[in-house]
């Protein structure tokens, strides 16, 4: 695993999402100003969950409407069986960083 940036903390605002520009995509959320880190892509097909509709510290699926907890990656309501990853976040003065694992690490 390593620590990478994936944004500063004023560039998702409280409730929202953003999708880092890695592969595989991370999605970051701000939840009353707490940021989490989920693997981007749904376990049921391919959508984005940074896309998705955030409430609280549950994120919905876009597509068929999955959701998920933001803390642990557990999913909460079909169709989605498998949880997504969740990964550590620390805050390093104004950056966002992610405890991703690195190219050919499995997570
Ligand atoms: S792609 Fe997320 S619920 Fe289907």
């Amino acid at each position: 695993m390593a620590w990478r940036r994936a944004c500063g903390r004023t560039d998702v605002d409280d409730g929202e999402a953003m999708q880092t520009e890695w592969e595989p995509p991370v999605a970051v959320f701000n939840v009353d100003r707490e940021f989490f880190a989920l693997a981007d892509t749904c376990t049921h097909d391919e959508s984005s969950l940074a896309d998705g509709y955030v409430d609280g510290d549950i994120v919905e699926c876009a597509w068929h409407f999955a959701k998920f907890s933001i803390r642990t990656g557990a999913v909460l309501s079909p169709p989605a069986t498998r949880p997504v990853c969740a990964y550590q976040v620390r805050i390093t003065g104004d950056d966002v960083m992610v405890d991703v694992p690195e190219s050919g690490e499995s997570a």
